[in-house]
């Protein structure tokens, strides 16, 4: 294991990071997700010496070396960075071996890999189910591609090839060009109409369909894109195919009358409400569809449970149009809701793992503000925020069934 140093020495560092490619986990030595991350970081360790990589692997106490850590932009522990030359690129996907090992391969190789043979490309396509793929000789195109390519490759794996590689299935219409394949068929970046190529990279790097988490989720709302997502229960496997199949087809179905503005969503599904519920602070029914806006976290649910193909076509024409009514939102209410929301979700979360410990930290200082407000409300009546206030607290205590455990603090305190 001689490969996984303690970067105890700035200056060594800083020295040696120029000419090697480094994978750095800074760490902080309480944080229980970094602990977790040690067994897991010194296989990748092993795994890459192993594998003959040139990548070193590193971990750099943060607490200890906050200089640097600062200088990286690392915010949070563990926060997993891939240092070569001068750019540093952030590891963001699950902390997994296999993960954080494909992400180093990826990101340490060429920002932009080239394609020499018909069969390299097959190969490569059936590997990959999104493939960006430039065409072409020199150009200015090729140089934006490179430098979209050595931003984006901590997403995905960018290639070049020349004309002759691909089958004549595939039919440019002009050269140099950026192509994109996926579900089952291709799309070409086209400049005036898709914007910026980085902007268009973003967007096409997802299939069209996918299993949807959190994390993916995450991901989804850097695209822009509106997301569709079948909300399936986990427990009822018919339920789920019909559902997911039906969306599925829509946005296969190259006949459908939507299909150009399909290309303006993201479809999948997602098991169980769990998430879904606690995103848009509310309750949706399983099986169901939501569409979510990522890029103003407004949402849209059918009005009517989506029973048929037809019925799902009417819900998806009606958002695009606008005459579906959208909930949700970033405006300065939800942001107050969500706030609120969080902090119930916590208490209620430390009432379930322990009751006692809840009645203690939330019941004590309970007692004591509504011993505040009171006085405060006796001395001046008419404030009625204050009141508002009050009413709310007497609230959650009811539904926690503590009004008498808060009594007893008061009389305890008072
Ligand atoms: C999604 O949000 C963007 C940004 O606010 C907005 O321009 C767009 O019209 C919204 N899409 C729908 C279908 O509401």
């Amino acid at each position: 294991m001689q490969i996984l140093f303690v970067l105890s020495s700035l200056f060594r560092f800083k020295d040696s990071r120029m000419e090697d490619v480094w994978l750095v986990d800074f760490y902080a030595p309480w944080c229980g997700y970094c602990k977790k991350l040690e067994p897991i970081w010194k296989e990748v360790g092993a795994e890459l010496t192993r594998s003959g990589s040139p990548v070193r692997v590193g971990k750099m106490d943060g607490t200890a070396y906050s200089g640097v850590a600062s200088e990286f932009g690392v915010r949070g522990y563990p926060t997993i960075k891939l240092l070569k030359g001068e750019l540093a690129y952030n590891y963001k996907g699950p902390r997994t071996k296999d993960d954080i090992i494909e992400f180093a391969n990826r990101v340490a190789g060429p920002a932009v890999r080239s394609l020499p043979s018909r069969q390299m490309f097959e190969h490569v396509l059936k590997r990959h189910s999104v493939l960006f793929l430039y065409v072409g000789g020199e150009s200015p195109l090729k140089e934006k591609y490179t430098e979209v390519a050595s931003e984006l490759i901590v997403y995905t794996y960018f290639f070049s090839a020349s004309e002759d590689v691909l089958p004549e299935s595939v039919t440019l219409h002009e050269l140099p060009s950026v192509v994109v394949f996926k579900d089952g068929t291709y799309f070409t970046y086209d400049e005036y109409e898709d914007g910026s190529l980085s902007s268009w990279v973003n967007r096409e790097r997802f299939q069209s369909y996918l299993p949807i988490d959190g994390f993916t989720l995450y991901e989804l709302g850097e695209t822009g894109k509106l997301v569709a997502i079948a909300v399936t229960d986990e427990r009822d496997p018919t339920e789920r195919t019909a559902l997911s199949v039906c969306t599925q087809c829509f946005c296969n179905d190259q006949k459908s009358s939507l299909m150009l503005s399909c290309r303006d969503f993201q479809f999948g599904h997602m098991e169980g409400n769990d998430y879904i519920n606690s995103l848009i602070m509310g309750e949706v029914s399983v099986p169901s569809i939501i569409i979510l806006n990522t890029s103003n976290e407004q949402y849209f649910v059918p009005a009517e449970p989506v029973e048929d193909l037809e019925q799902l076509l009417r819900f998806f024409s009606s958002v695009l149009d606008g005459s579906a009514p959208a909930f949700g939102g970033d405006g300065i209410f939800q942001r107050i809701k969500r706030v609120a929301y969080d902090a119930r979700s916590t208490i209620m979360s430390v009432f379930r793992s322990s009751p006692l410990l809840g009645c203690f930290l939330f019941g004590l200082p309970l007692g004591v503000i509504s011993l505040m407000c009171y006085g405060i409300c006796t001395a001046e009546s008419d404030d009625d925020t204050e009141l508002m206030k009050r009413d709310g607290f007497t609230d959650e205590e009811e539904e926690e069934g503590e009004e008498e455990e808060q009594g007893a603090k008061i009389s305890s305190s008072s």
